[in-house]
């Protein structure tokens, strides 16, 4: 919520490098920054829209009934959370799970596992529905939740909610928390005997990317290996083949392309695929060997570097398919 738009960091580099232009405001900030106002008291109110999930306190004026509820839900949730909230592919269940939270595999809902309702409502305003969050009204939400609450059997379905009767539900797993702070809730004795005697590297991702250190070497800098890929270190060796052939071995743009539609076009594509997704994420297209190449940086950094994209791994890309995808560009992302 509080990410910095990553393009107007250049901008105000260049605002402030370019102080001769800049009129400083005497009132705001320090004058040799040379930008900047005070934010008004409106636009930290903007802001300062958090619900204490416990009390309810600041939970806004406005109501909803589970009825309205059941006609927004439908339209703007239940394409990922299924239309009783039992969940779509793999996006979270909503409803049900009462009882499962002591057994091998609980199934954590809200009716099961939130311990708060006001939390509900929280949430729900800020970062649902997922790909449009903060577009709900106040109304919008109290409908919502009564109706993901009455999916769950926590209000029977002529309920209307607002902030005084959303804060007195009481929800099952109520007293399911630890709420004393500042104390570890386990108590774990360090082992120390009868340790393995050496360390087995079962994959070679990290090995890869240069990121696991060298055994050899005598300054923790030599111990690193340095540069990505390949050319720079041993690499990731698919079963049969010997680690020195494939570090040599060329990776075809053929066997890139499966990867990036299976795990990313689905969502990064002109017309997603991926329900719920009516368009590119930031506009980033994967869906032509053009585009891939052209972004091949932007891949890597977010699928082979960092895990972040595909989001959530919703399309389950795996280690050795992200190694291949850094190999590849590695290798200069060429697609011919
Ligand atoms: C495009 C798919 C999509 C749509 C549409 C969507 N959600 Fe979600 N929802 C998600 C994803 C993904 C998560 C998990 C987010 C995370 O963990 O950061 C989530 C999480 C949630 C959770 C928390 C579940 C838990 O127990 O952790 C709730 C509650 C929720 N959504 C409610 C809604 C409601 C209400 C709407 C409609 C207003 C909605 N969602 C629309 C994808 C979606
Ligand atoms: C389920 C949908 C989905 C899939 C699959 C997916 N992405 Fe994304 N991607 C997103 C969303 C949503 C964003 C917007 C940024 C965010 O929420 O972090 C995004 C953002 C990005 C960005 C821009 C990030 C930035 O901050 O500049 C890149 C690059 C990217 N994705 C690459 C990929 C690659 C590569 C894959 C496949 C390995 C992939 N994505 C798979 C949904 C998806």
């Amino acid at each position: 919520m509080f990410k910095f738009p990553k393009a107007t960091i250049p901008l105000l580099l260049v605002v402030a490098l370019a102080g001769a232009f800049v009129i400083a405001d005497a009132q705001s900030y320090p004058s040799h920054y040379g930008f900047g106002k005070p934010a008004t008291v409106a636009q930290q109110e903007a802001w300062n829209d958090d619900v204490n999930g416990l009390t309810g306190a600041g939970l806004p004026p406005g109501h909803g009934s589970v009825a309205a509820g059941q006609t927004l839900y439908e339209a703007k949730c239940a394409v990922c959370h299924g239309d009783f909230g039992e969940g779509e592919n793999r996006y979270p269940v909503l409803a049900g799970g009462n009882g499962t939270l002591t057994s091998a595999r609980p199934v954590k809902t809200v009716g099961s596992y939130w311990p708060y309702a006001p939390t509900l409502y929280d949430y729900i305003r800020r970062a649902m529905p997922f790909n449009a969050p903060g577009s709900l009204t106040n109304d919008q939400v109290y409908a919502i939740a009564a109706y993901v609450l009455n999916l769950n059997n926590l209000v029977p379905a002529n309920a209307v909610l607002d902030a005084k009767t959303l804060a007195a539900i009481k929800m099952p797993n109520r007293n399911g928390f630890i709420n004393e702070h500042l104390k570890p809730d386990v108590h774990a004795v360090a082992c120390m005997t009868n340790c393995k005697k050496s360390v087995t590297i079962t994959s070679d991702l990290a090995r890869t990317l240069g990121i696991t250190p060298n055994e050899t070497g005598s300054t923790p800098d030599e111990r690193i290996i340095t540069g990505s890929g390949p050319a720079a270190g041993p690499s990731a060796a698919p079963a049969g083949g010997s680690a020195k052939h494939v570090a040599s071995a060329p990776v075809a743009f053929s066997q890139i392309a499966p990867i990036v539609a299976q795990r990313c076009a689905v969502c990064h594509a002109a017309h997603p695929t991926e329900a719920g997704f009516s368009a590119a994420p930031m506009g980033i297209m994967l869906d032509t060997p053009a585009r891939i190449a052209a972004l091949a940086s932007k891949i890597k950094q977010q699928a082979v570097t960092s895990h972040r994209m595909p989001i959530g791994n919703m399309t389950g890309m795996t280690d050795k398919e992200r190694a291949l995808l850094g190999k590849w560009i590695d290798q200069g992302a060429k697609i011919h």
